[in-house]
This record gives structure tokens, sequence and C-alpha cells, in this order.
């Protein structure tokens, strides 16, 4: 395929950050929440805020389908609405299809998007009728093949994950060069590899990074059409930003990049996006209350009743969230742990928060309505948090 000038035209640094408003759960919602009681740590969600992104989404990327990755937050309530919205759907394991089966979502319109699955799995999900299925190695494609000759395969590649807040680089993703032995082992199996996909990282304030993306998988279709195969699906995968701490590039400027990087693929080319965070997260208010606070070698720790094992989690890879509490002192440094006797049970160190935060506080997690509760455990017996959706 010709790479036309435009498409390497580069959006200057100064245009693509913070430029655009971003709209977040109303916090009186959580207020009035909150007086009728509190009883364990909840996440609340507003439904209309999850439409309205995924409209705001489809209008930036007007050829690429939202299939939404369904790990950010399952909750069937919010899965619903998304179907409403004409959203498809990405899983990574069966219980996830089953929920979607089970809300009613045609198994063709799901995409088993994680690269290495269980045989049963396979077995269960073929028997569904769900066709298409990712891999990103050579095991991968005949144990897929030998579950299901016939079905449609998409091959992960890597991409860089420069400027990602959660990188999912390193774990999956075919190179080039492992890409040309798929291409060859799946004509020698008569399999239908027909895609490409890639992941730019979750949180990528980068939009560089589809734009590489795209332009590696063009170099795959290109080896795939010359061995013969017949590629018809371009997945660019997750990673839509929302707004924490850190400046971020909006979905409008990340739909101009992708529009123009896909402007040259053919239109018989299916072309779809796994967003996860970017449809849920500024939807919901992650909501928990201060334990106890302790002072120790001169440094102040604080502790929630829910931590990395009860949703606070993405704090580990170094993702910010804005933080609000109802005192007002000046802030100063705080360890934030978690209730549990785990020592990685700590969400953040020298955390400014206000010096003045006391045993029963609340704690409102701002834009936490993906991978908060959808990560939280029973770890040492406490309770899953509740989700709430508006
Ligand atoms: C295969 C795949 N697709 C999509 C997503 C969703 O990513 P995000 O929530 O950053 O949009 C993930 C996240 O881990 C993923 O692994």
């Amino acid at each position: 395929m010709q790479m036309r000038a435009s498409l390497r035209k580069k959006v200057q640094p100064e245009a693509i950050f913070d430029t655009h408003p971003e709209v977040s759960l109303d916090f009186d919602k959580v207020r009035q929440i909150l007086a009728s009681g509190y009883h364990k740590p909840f996440l609340l969600v507003d439904s209309q805020l999850v439409r309205e992104k995924t409209r705001r989404f489809k209008a930036a990327m007007p050829r690429v389908c939202p299939h939404y990755a369904v790990k950010a937050n399952p909750d069937p309530r919010v899965l619903k609405v998304l179907i409403e919205e004409g959203a498809g759907f990405e899983i990574a394991s069966i219980p996830e299809l089953d929920l979607l089966l089970g809300l009613g979502v045609p198994a063709a319109e799901i995409y088993y998007s994680n690269p290495v699955k269980s045989r049963a799995y396979l077995e269960y999900a073929a028997a569904k009728g769900v066709e298409w299925y990712v891999l990103d190695s050579v095991e991968e494609l005949r144990k897929i093949v030998s579950v299901k000759p016939d079905a449609r395969l998409y091959l992960r590649i890597e991409t860089p994950n420069i400027g990602s807040d959660w990188p999912l680089s390193g774990k999956f993703g075919a190179q080039l060069a492992d890409a040309r032995q798929i291409i060859a082992a799946a004509v020698e199996l008569k399999a239908d590899l027909a895609g490409v996909t890639f992941h730019v990282g979750s949180q990528c304030r980068n939009p560089e990074n589809w734009r590489v993306g795209t332009e590696r998988a063009q170099k795959v279709f290109a080896d795939m059409k010359k061995a013969g195969l017949r590629p018809r699906l371009l997945n660019i995968g997750g990673g839509f930003p929302v707004r924490h701490v850190k400046p971020i590039p909006s979905i409008e400027v990340i739909g101009e990049v992708v529009n123009r990087a896909i402007a040259d693929i053919p239109e018989d080319v299916r072309i779809m996006a796994e967003p996860g965070r970017y449809l849920v997260s500024d939807a919901g208010y992650f909501v928990c209350r201060v334990i106890g606070t302790s002072t120790r070698g001169g440094k102040r720790w604080m502790y929630w009743d829910a931590g990395v094992f009860g949703g606070v989690i993405e704090t580990m890879e170094g993702l910010k969230y804005k933080v609000k509490t109802d005192r007002t002192g000046p802030d100063v440094p705080w360890n934030v742990a978690g209730p549990t006797c785990d020592s990685v049970d700590v969400m953040m160190k020298d955390e400014l928060l206000p010096s003045d935060m006391q045993e029963g506080d609340f704690v409102y997690v701002k834009n936490a309505g993906a991978y908060t509760t959808a990560y939280a455990s029973n770890f040492n017996g406490f309770p899953l948090p509740d989700v709430i959706v508006l």
C-alpha cells in the first residue's frame, strides 16, 4: 500500500494535550448516595456518561467499530448500555463470553482477543459460535485450528507502548519476523488468517503509537497478501485515555491520527477498536474510607478500607488518580495503604493529601469506573466493593 505524505504528518505536541473539556460523574450524585449511609467501598457509575462516551468515540472515528473490552468493567448494567449504543465486544475468557451471551449479544459480534487461550475455553467458544480469535504465535495458531479449523484469525503484533501509563507490551505481540513464520504456518494449515491487531498500552497519551501500529499492520497485510491470504480485519486495540492527573490528548485528536492512518485501507477491510477504559472510567467515582492513620519513623500513613486487593490497584504501575476528600488542611506527603496484611497493599507513596485526614474520613477517587471493581478480590476476607449504577 502506498504511504501518502499526509499520513506521516505528525500532530504537534502543544496541540494535543488538555486543550479540551472532559466530563466526569457529577460529584453531587456521590453525596446523594452517601446521604443514605455507607456500608463498604463502592463504585458509583453514571450510565448516561458511558452512553455519551460511546457516541463520542464513534463520532471521532466513524470508520472504527468499538468493541468494548469487558475486562474494564464487566457490570451487566454497564454492558446493557453499551449494547443499546451498538457496541460490539472483546473478551478474555469464557465467563465474559457467558455474560454477553446471557445479555443476548450475538456470538459473531464477540472477538476473542486473549492471545493464549486454554483448549477447553476454545472448544466452548467455538461451540457457542464465536468466529474471531486472536493469536501471536505458531503454537496458538495450531491450537486454535485443531479446535476450529474454520476460525477467523487475527494476528497480534508488537507495537510501541511509549507514553502509556499502563504498558501492555512484553507479554504479548509477535515481532515482524515471528509474523512471517505465523503467516507461513497459516498458509500450510489452510487457516483463515484474516486480520491484524495491536495494543498501544492502556491510558496511552501518545497518539503516534496508533499511527505506528497501523503502519506495521499494513506491512503485515502486505506479507499476508503476498502469501495468498485475504486480510480483511484491522483491530487497533484499546488504550484510549481518560483524564486523571497527567495531560491527555482528546479522543478527537487521537481520531485525527487514526483516521489519517487508515485512510488508504480498502473499504472491504473491517476496522475495529477495543476501548475499555475510555468508555467507562470517567463515568465512575470510587468511594472508600480511612480506617486508621499512623505515624512511624516520621512518616504519615493512612489506611483505606479498599486497597490494591479491593480495587485500587492501578496506582502500582504509576497511574495517578485525582483523589478528593472533605478535608481542607494543607497538603502533606502520605503513604496510602489498603486494609490487608500484605505489604504489597500500598497504593501510593508520598501522595499529597490534606494533613488533617483522620479515621472515618471518606476518600473519593475520581474517574475510577475502569479497572477498579473489575480487579477486586476477597483477599484477607474483606468484602468486594459494591457497584451502584445510575
Ligand atoms: C486485548 C485487549 N484489548 C483491549 C483492552 C482495553 O484496553 P483499554 O482499557 O486501555 O482501552 C485490553 C486491556 O488490557 C486488552 O488486553
